[in-house]
């Protein structure tokens, strides 16, 4: 680990006494913010000046941040909220990573409007060919919107300890499309000419739901997931969870008849039958047969065509599409780019995630299930934040005061997926700042247990610092003895966020080879502020002398 030394900063500051007035254009005057492109092994640095009255960080998702954890961004993790008025300078190289990524504040919810794309451009040709393939590449980001304080909308869903205010909209690329009210103005038109293919890198960064998307009378072939190929295949329609990016290629070979406009659309992915937000937003695919492709946000009203979502968009409660969707991704495992995944283990971690409800202050009323207040755990452990960040407090020894490495490595009781009696069994949680500690280049397997404990959705669970496989995914009670039998692990899908089932198991593995503290948590906002969160600690150590120079070598996997 690569530290550096510095004052140790206690995190717990006010800004608000600082309090200047919001800028006016944040994020250099774009929402989205702006798309950061890079080229593989790049040195980037970017500098984050704070022009607005709160505390901020930004975080590079899914860049692995190869012994530059100092620059990975999560709050109270790797480093104290950038103040009011106060500059951070973020300092990294990609390594071994080419494709979407993406960038996002990691303070409270406020990446429901501080984010954007980070392209890494391969110095390599695409390991696919398509005709026609468009030299430029499109940004999609999905997210969500709330008319009003983000972190007021956090603030008052912890005060009640019942669920968040429904966002107001989803959005295409910030623009939240004519099936809102006022919004017609505001809808994303990507205007594609006939006879091509166009690269679609898109991002879903909205802050609570998985989401569907599809384009009516258009296949999407998809080539990449979290900025790593994937062996291509053709599907209606994807899912893709808070946190992930999927590229997909789109050949425009339709022949557009009196209405050239095509309905893109997107929207949750609930497995529940009280679904949060069941709205749908849409775009358009645009033909026009210039030889000039742009994009233009402005939605032409001109003769008002009736707006049908795709027949090809799933329903939202499209389980076995969503299932067969996430078992078709595989890791490309060719020559040049081979599949590094760990046949064998070190070892191997059980963590149920839960959702839990403590009793209601008697001075309170409280709006979660039962008039109780939602919580969130692993292995029954809400994280609590620490009041210096996590990387500190491990770079200057001072564990014993800012956290615990009494991680429970074994679920705590015995956990229910059949839903006979999931409050009592998921009533009580612990809280804590407990972490993780693995020694350099261990081989480790984590198996991620939900409890389902009225969980809407899969809980995406995201590993800041690795990449890891999916080895294994299925429903029920995991089973030591039987599913590591069913493991790929040849040609497992390598990602940074995973969809874990609701009432079902995930398994991954990655190899503990980027030393630093390295948070884990789900990627849906209401559950990290609930605590469905862990540190991990990836010890000191080297790579062997002959593994040293692999990081700079795109053709060779990593040296395992
Ligand atoms: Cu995309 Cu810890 O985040």
């Amino acid at each position: 680990l690569f530290g550096f030394d510095k004052e140790i900063l206690n995190c717990s500051f006010d800004t608000k006494e600082n309090m200047e007035e919001p800028m006016k254009e944040p994020l250099n005057g774009k929402y989205p913010g702006p798309t950061i492109i890079v080229h593989e092994r790049d040195n980037v640095q970017v500098t984050v000046t704070n022009k607005v009255a709160r505390n901020t960080t930004i975080h590079w998702h899914g860049v692995r941040q190869v012994r530059t954890g100092w620059a990975d961004g999560p709050a109270y993790i790797t480093q104290c909220p950038i103040g009011a008025g106060k500059t951070y300078t973020y300092n990294f190289s990609v390594v071994d990573q080419r494709g979407t990524l993406w960038w996002h504040a990691h303070f409270s919810w406020q990446r429901a409007s501080v984010y954007g794309a980070f392209i890494i451009y391969p110095r390599t040709p695409f390991p696919f060919s398509a005709p026609a393939l468009q030299p430029h590449h499109i940004p999609l980001i999905f997210g969500e919107w709330w008319n009003g304080d983000i972190e007021v909308v956090e603030s008052e869903m912890m005060l009640y300890g019942g669920g968040p205010k429904p966002s107001d909209a989803y959005t295409i690329n910030g623009l939240p499309g004519p099936l809102y009210p006022c919004s017609t103005t505001d809808t994303f038109i990507l205007t594609v000419e006939p006879g091509k293919t166009y690269l679609l890198r898109i991002i879903n960064a909205a802050l609570n739901d998985e989401l569907f998307f599809a384009i009516a009378n258009h296949s999407l072939t998809v080539v990449e997931i979290d900025g790593i190929y994937t062996k291509p295949f053709t599907t209606t329609a994807i899912m893709i969870t808070p946190g992930q990016t999927t590229n997909v290629l789109l050949t425009t070979n339709q022949i557009p008849n009196s209405n050239p406009n095509f309905v893109m659309a997107t929207r949750p992915y609930l497995t529940s039958i009280f679904p949060f937000n069941n709205s749908t937003t849409i775009g358009f695919l645009k033909y026009q047969s210039n030889n000039i492709t742009k994009i233009k946000n402005k939605f032409e009203l001109n003769n008002n065509p009736p707006i049908i979502l795709p027949q090809n968009l799933p329903t939202l409660q499209d389980t076995s599409f969503a299932t067969q969707f996430l078992n078709s991704l595989k890791s490309l495992a060719s020559r040049d780019y081979p599949c590094s995944v760990p046949e064998t283990i070190d070892k191997r971690v059980v963590t149920t995630i839960s959702l839990n409800l403590q009793d209601c202050p008697s001075n309170q009323t409280c709006k979660g299930f039962l008039n109780k207040r939602f919580y969130a755990s692993m292995n029954n452990q809400s994280f609590v934040r620490p009041s210096i960040s996590l990387l500190e407090s491990h770079y200057h020894n001072l564990t014993t005061t800012q956290f615990s490495s009494d991680f429970p490595e074994n679920p705590p009781s015995v956990f229910n997926y059949t839903g006979i009696d999931p409050v009592s069994e998921n009533m009580s949680t612990n809280f804590g700042t407990k972490l993780l500690i693995m020694p350099f280049g261990t081989r480790l397997e984590i198996v991620l247990q939900d409890t389902n404990f009225l969980n809407p959705e899969n809980h995406p669970m995201h590993v800041h610092g690795h990449n890891f496989f999916v080895v294994g995914r299925g429903f029920g009670n995991f089973d030591v003895d039987k599913d590591p039998l069913g493991y790929n692990l040849v040609d497992p899908p390598e990602r940074n966020t995973v969809a874990v089932p609701v009432g079902g198991w995930a398994a991954i593995r990655l190899v503990a080879d980027n030393p630093g503290v390295w948070f884990v948590h789900c990627h849906l906002e209401e559950h990290v502020s609930w605590g469905l969160a862990m540190g991990f600690i990836v010890e000191n150590g080297n790579e062997p002398w002959e593994c040293l120079d692999i990081h700079y070598n795109a053709n060779v996997a990593r040296c395992r």
